[in-house]
């Protein structure tokens, strides 16, 4: 069990406001445990945090202290609480050999594709190549020149002109993300967010400071006036979109829409922040935009044309290499370099010796991406629609992952269940920043395919049990009391 670090104290009403409603198809302690585990495991109750006495939290929420009591020793049991005589219960995280997710078979968890066909390759062929990472500091804050230029290229060719100054080599999408919220945010100002979105995406906003709204998003798209609305309404100092095969949705936007959110955004003076680290996920859309920045126009002079684009190699080609880049104009790649040090000193060379050569053999690399998906989309869509037909499953033309809709609000329960049956998965909420999406669940198709298979009948074995459970208290609720 890692040790508990000395948080804040948090009120039952607080505590109680984070837990939300209750799954009725369960026993109240079982299903109130169940949420403070998963707040824990979310960090949306920090660890080290004081949770409040079983007495104040009986008081706030109208339950029993017998129920409280319950609930409590379930989640020490779980490990996720320790309780010292007068310091009160804290929020810990189980340590190695403690949680269920060591003997863990099945991740449906993590969106992480296999390294792309081909890349063993590349890697096999570097060989005597990488000693050239050995002359000079073996790192940079804005990466190399001949990878900066294969980056632009690739913009250039996709009608996007760029230019190797344009473009800050970083380590992965996600630090590429946090890097742009740190420099371009000030705390409390506004910024906008997709929901759903990609969680670490707002979890690094926040931390800059921000003050989130969100504008909606499902498996069909955007409402654009919405959107619109939120930009000239809010005016946001930064607006965070994933336009192509989004995170967890699969949406993409079409052209005209692209063209009137750049416009909005322009007028209402956002920084608009463009995830493309899904863009090239494309498995049969039969369209591309080519990188949304086109549609961006100048907003002014320290913000250039106001569109920071966010690339990563982590999706398309392999996690593992942590390589991603922005792409913006070169006063505000001159900013983010300036701020970079503050985190981070650098990409290391290796990483962009490969990441050159991968790059410059995107599209071949691509289309054998585009075949793994292809059959991984269509093994689990069957699947869902043999296991468990009363779910509304999408069929997107790309991205890595469905946006199951459930026949009923039970996502944390579900994803708890299985958890503990060794697949482990991200309930809906966890794309929320308040709670929604208990209906929704995220299910990537990047595992192999026998492990969809394994996990898709856990999946259906679990709900089955889980919607028995519930039906049986429904009718209990319903019988007539006696008197
Ligand atoms: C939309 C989106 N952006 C960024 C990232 C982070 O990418 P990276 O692994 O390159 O840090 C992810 C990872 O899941 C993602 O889904």
């Amino acid at each position: 069990m890692t040790n508990p670090t000395i948080g804040a104290r948090m009120s039952a009403r607080t505590l109680m406001n984070l837990v939300g409603e209750l799954d009725p198809a369960r026993p109240v302690y079982e299903a109130l445990a169940e949420r403070i585990r998963l707040l824990i495991l979310d960090g949306r109750i920090p660890v080290g945090t004081r949770l409040p006495s079983e007495r104040e939290l009986a008081a706030a929420s109208g339950r029993s202290r017998t129920t409280i009591v319950a609930s409590y020793q379930l989640v020490r049991d779980a490990g996720y609480l320790v309780s010292r005589q007068g310091s009160g219960s804290r929020a810990v995280l189980p340590g190695p050999g403690q949680d269920e997710s060591d003997s863990r078979a099945i991740d449906f968890a993590r969106a992480v594709p296999p390294p792309v066909d081909g890349l063993r390759d590349i890697f096999a062929r570097m060989g005597e190549r990488m000693v050239d990472a050995l002359d000079g500091p073996g790192f940079d804050l804005v990466g190399n020149l001949s990878l900066r230029e294969a980056i632009a290229e690739r913009y250039t060719d996709r009608g996007l002109p760029t230019t190797a100054d344009q473009i800050m080599v970083t380590i992965g999408g996600q630090h590429a993300i946090s890097l742009v919220a740190h420099t371009l945010l000030g705390r409390g100002d506004i910024a906008l967010v997709e929901a759903p979105t990609y969680p670490h995406a707002y979890d690094a906003l926040k931390r800059a400071g921000a003050r989130l709204i969100t504008t909606p998003v499902t498996s069909a798209g955007w409402d654009v006036d919405r959107l619109v609305d939120a930009l000239t309404g809010a005016r946001p100092a930064l607006a965070y979109l994933v336009p192509d095969f989004q995170n967890p949705t699969g949406a993409s936007m079409p052209t005209e829409a692209r063209a009137r959110v750049a416009e909005a955004a322009r007028s209402s003076g956002t920084a608009l922040v463009i995830d493309e680290t899904t863009a090239d996920l494309n498995i049969d859309r039969p369209w591309d935009d080519g990188p949304f920045a086109r549609h961006a126009k100048r907003v002014d002079a320290t913000l250039g044309t106001g569109a920071i684009t966010v690339g990563s190699l982590s999706k398309s080609i392999w996690g593992g290499l942590r390589m991603g880049w922005i792409r913006a104009d070169t006063t505000v790649i001159r900013r983010l370099a300036q701020a970079r040090p503050a985190g981070d000193l650098g990409t290391p060379q290796m990483e962009q010796l490969l990441g050159e050569q991968i790059v410059r053999a995107m599209p071949e690399l691509l289309a054998r991406r585009r075949a793994l998906l292809a059959e991984h989309r269509a093994a689990l869509v069957r699947l869902l629609g043999e296991r468990l037909p009363q779910w509304t499953v999408p069929f997107p033309d790309g991205g890595l992952s469905l946006w199951v809709q459930l026949d009923w609000p039970g996502s944390s329960a579900l994803t708890s269940l299985c958890d503990v049956r060794g697949l482990s998965l991200v309930a809906g909420p966890k794309f929320s920043l308040d709670g929604a999406f208990e209906r929704h669940l995220r299910i990537p198709f990047t595992s192999p395919i026998a492990d969809l298979e394994r996990g898709v009948d856990l999946l259906a074995d679990s709900w089955e049990q889980l919607t028995v459970r519930r039906t049986r208290r429904t009718a209990m609720s319903r019988m007539p009391g006696v008197v």
